[in-house]
């Protein structure tokens, strides 16, 4: 069967559409969308799954205390059978509630090398730092801001000419790619963890001739 992922969004909503195209083109096979969900009314990213006929839910966040949102989204996501959350800059940390629902079925995307430039404007925060190379970094959720094992990271140079918004559009288009191959893995269950290490499945030898 299957396998349900939920997206969460709270603005522009590209890295949901770059899952939406690799689901539709089976980058990331026996899989389906099955929820965009925003805690904020407006974000651009539900218009975006709303015009592909994704169904969609927007749960806004203002107003209740964090664990209050998060069981109004879990009873959503649990609703929808949904296998396998995404978050896609959603611009909130999930409660142990949360967390707790779906153990090590949880993935961020962030735009840095955790754990290396965590929180806001990662992008800025690299440029002002001075490294010479940055990237993006798919990991599982756990309460705090941008930790929890690293599933796949990708690397991308930073140039003397930079502004935040040149090295966050070049950091973007890895982004993309970087969640499919991250999705497609952690669906396949081709991995274990070790403490803090994601580990793939060793890939088949090639046979002895
Ligand atoms: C991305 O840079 C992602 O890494 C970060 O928030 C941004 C969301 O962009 N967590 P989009 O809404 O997916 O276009």
């Amino acid at each position: 069967m299957a396998k349900r992922i939920g997206v969460l969004l709270s603005g522009r909503g590209s890295n949901f559409e770059a899952l939406a195209d690799s689901v539709a083109a089976g980058r990331i096979p026996d899989a389906e969308i099955a929820v965009a969900v925003s805690n904020r009314e407006g974000a651009p990213g539900i218009d975006r799954a709303r015009a592909r006929g994704i169904e969609t839910r927007v749960i806004p966040s203002k107003g209740l205390q964090r664990e209050e949102h998060d069981r109004l989204v879990v009873a959503t996501l649990e609703e929808r059978r949904v296998d396998l959350v995404c978050l896609a800059g959603y611009m909130r940390l999930l409660s142990p509630y949360f967390i707790q629902k779906f153990p090590q079925r949880i993935l961020n995307i962030h735009p840095s090398l955790l754990p290396a430039f965590p929180g806001l404007e990662a992008q800025r925060q690299a440029l002002e730092y001075g490294v010479k190379f940055t990237g993006c970094t798919v990991h599982f959720v756990d309460e705090n801001l941008d930790a929890g094992p690293i599933v796949a990271q990708a690397v991308v140079p930073v140039r003397d000419g930079d502004t935040p918004e040149t090295l966050a559009a070049r950091v973007l288009a890895e982004e993309h790619q970087l969640y499919t191959e991250a999705v497609r893995l952690v669906l396949s269950g081709k991995f274990r963890i070790e403490g803090r290490r994601a580990i793939a499945a060793e890939a088949p030898r090639a046979k002895a001739t």
